[in-house]
C-alpha cells in the first residue's frame, strides 16, 4: 500500500499556478453512455484517476472497446458480451451502478451488483430503481445483485423523492431512448448532471429543463456518436482553493469554471480569504492566517458541496472561534473527524454536527485515509501540522484526484509518495 509523506510547516505558504483535472464525476456518467449507442464516443480532458480506469474496465467486460492518447479516450460498444456488471468491480466503484440505465435501456436487460454502503454511508439505490420501474422495468433484487429487464422502456412522469446525483443520470440515459416523453423532476442540478445532458443531446437526444431542477426527454429510436470535452473538475478546484487559504498562500488555480464553484468562494471568502477571478477560466486565491470561524451546512447544488465538507473543516481547525458543520447529504461522512483529532485539531461530532473549535496548532502523525475527500484533507491538514504527516492507504485519494502530490509540490509542498 503506498501512501504520502509530508513535511509540514505552520509557516507555509503555498505559491505559484497549478491546473485542475477534468472532472471525475463528469467522466464517469460520459463513459457509461457510451452504452447507449453503436457509434464512437470520444470525451477529451478526462482525468488520470483509479476510479476512470474501473469504469473502462467494467465497459470492456461488458463487450465494449476503448482506447487512450493522451488525455482522450474513445469509446465503442457496438454490441455487448455481457449485461453484468460483476459484484467485484461494482463494490470498487459504485458509481459502476450508471451502466444500469444505458444497459436495460438499450439492450432491455442488466445485471448490476448493489453497490453497497461505502465510509460516508449506506448509499441506497431505491430512487434509481424506483425511476427504471416507472418507466417499465421490471426489477428484482437477487443475491445481492440487480436483475433488470424491460422489452422496451415507456415514457413516465418520475419525482425523485430527494435530489441524486447518479439517480438523476441513470434516469436521463434512460429515458433518452424510452418510448415517448418523460418527465424528470426534483432533478440533482450539480454542473456533472448538466454537462451529462449536452452530451445526451450532442448523442441525439431530445432533453431540455423546463423549469431549474426538472427535465422534459423525448425517448428517440437510437443514439449516435458524439465527441465532447470533460467539464473541469470543481471539487479538485475547491481543494487547492482551500490549500490556498489554509497556507495563507497566493495561489493560481487554472482551467477552472468559476460559475460552478460559487458557494465555495463565497464561504472562503467568509473565512477571510481573498478570491478573485482572473479571466475566464481561473481563481486567484490570498490567504490570510487570521481565519474567521463560521457555520457550514452541506446541501445540494447550489449549495456548499458535500464534497467539500473534508476540506473546509480543516481550514475551520485553523480559524479563531467555534465552527459548526452539518452534513445533510450522508449519513456518515465524519470519518476524517478522529484522524484530524490525532493531528491536534479539537472537533466533536454530535449527530449529523460537527463542531471544530480553533484555532488549533496541528503537529505531524501517520493519519489513515478512509474515503476520498477525507483523504485530501487529511494532506490538507498535513500541510500546515508541525513535523512529519503520513497518510497511508491513499488508495483512496488516487480514486479521484491526479497526480494530487505533484501539483502540491509545484505550488511548494514538502510531499512524497512512497511505499508500504
Ligand atoms: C454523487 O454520488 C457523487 N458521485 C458523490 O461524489 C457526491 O458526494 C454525491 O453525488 C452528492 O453530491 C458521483 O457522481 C460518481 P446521491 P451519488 O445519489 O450519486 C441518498 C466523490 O467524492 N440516496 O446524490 O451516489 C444517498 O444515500 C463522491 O466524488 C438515496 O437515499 O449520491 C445520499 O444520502 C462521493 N437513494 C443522498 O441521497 C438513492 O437511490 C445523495 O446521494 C440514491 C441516493
Amino acid at each position: 500500500m503506498e501512501k504520502l509523506v509530508i513535511r509540514g510547516d505552520r509557516d507555509l505558504r503555498l505559491k505559484g499556478e497549478v491546473r485542475v483535472s477534468g472532472a471525475k464525476n463528469a467522466v464517469l456518467p460520459a463513459i457509461a453512455a457510451s452504452l447507449l449507442t453503436s457509434e464512437q464516443l470520444r470525451l477529451s480532458n478526462i482525468p488520470h484517476v483509479k476510479d476512470v480506469e474501473t469504469i473502462l474496465t467494467l465497459i470492456a467486460e461488458l463487450g465494449g472497446s476503448y482506447e487512450i492518447a493522451g488525455d482522450t479516450v474513445s469509446l465503442r460498444v457496438p454490441k455487448i458480451r455481457s449485461d453484468e456488471a460483476s459484484y467485484e468491480l461494482v463494490r470498487a466503484m459504485r458509481a459502476s451502478i450508471l451502466v444500469l440505465g444505458p444497459l436495460l435501456a438499450r439492450f432491455g436487460k442488466a445485471v448490476v451488483a448493489l453497490p453497497g454502503g461505502c465510509a460516508i454511508g449506506s448509499r441506497p439505490i431505491d430512487l434509481h430503481i424506483a425511476g427504471l420501474q416507472k418507466l417499465g422495468a421490471t426489477i428484482s433484487l437477487e443475491h445481492g445483485y440487480i436483475q433488470a429487464q424491460a422489452d422496451r422502456l415507456h415514457g413516465a412522469v418520475i419525482e425523485f423523492e430527494r435530489k441524486t446525483v447518479t439517480g438523476t443520470e441513470n434516469l436521463l440515459m434512460a429515458a433518452a431512448l424510452a418510448k415517448g416523453e418523460t418527465i424528470l423532476k426534483n432533478c440533482a442540478m450539480e454542473p456533472e448532471v448538466a454537462d451529462l445532458a449536452v452530451l445526451l443531446n450532442k448523442m441525439g437526444a431530445k432533453i431540455d429543463w423546463v423549469d431549474e431542477d426538472t427535465a422534459r426527454v423525448r425517448g428517440v429510436k437510437e443514439l449516435g456518436g458524439a465527441t465532447h470535452d470533460i467539464i473541469p473538475d470543481r471539487i479538485e478546484t475547491g481543494t487547492f482553493l482551500v490549500a490556498g487559504a489554509l497556507t495563507a498562500g497566493d495561489c493560481l488555480v487554472r482551467g477552472i469554471v468559476p460559475e460552478n464553484v460559487g458557494n465555495i468562494i463565497d464561504k472562503l471568502r467568509a473565512s477571510g480569504a481573498t478570491v478573485e477571478t482572473e479571466g475566464e477560466t481561473a481563481l486567484r486565491v490570498v490567504g490570510s492566517r487570521d481565519v474567521r470561524a463560521q457555520d457550514i451546512t452541506t446541501s445540494p447544488y447550489p449549495g456548499f458541496p458535500t464534497d467539500m465538507q473534508a476540506q473546509f473543516m480543516v481550514l475551520l481547525t485553523q480559524a479563531a472561534g467555534t465552527s459548526i458543520i452539518t452534513e445533510t447529504i450522508f449519513d456518515r461522512r465524519f470519518s476524517h473527524v478522529n484522524e484530524l483529532v490525532r493531528l491536534g485539531a479539537s472537533i466533536e461530532v454530535q449527530g449529523d454536527k460537527a463542531v471544530v473549535k480553533g484555532k488549533t496548532p496541528l503537529s505531524g502523525a501517520e493519519v489513515v485515509a478512509t474515503d476520498l475527500r477525507a483523504s485530501a484533507a487529511l494532506v490538507l491538514a498535513g500541510l500546515v501540522a508541525a513535523g512529519e504527516t503520513t497518510v497511508t492507504e491513499i488508495e483512496h485519494l488516487d480514486r479521484g484526484y491526479e497526480r494530487f502530490e505533484e501539483k502540491l509540490r509545484g505550488l511548494g509542498a514538502s510531499i512524497e509518495r512512497a511505499g508500504t
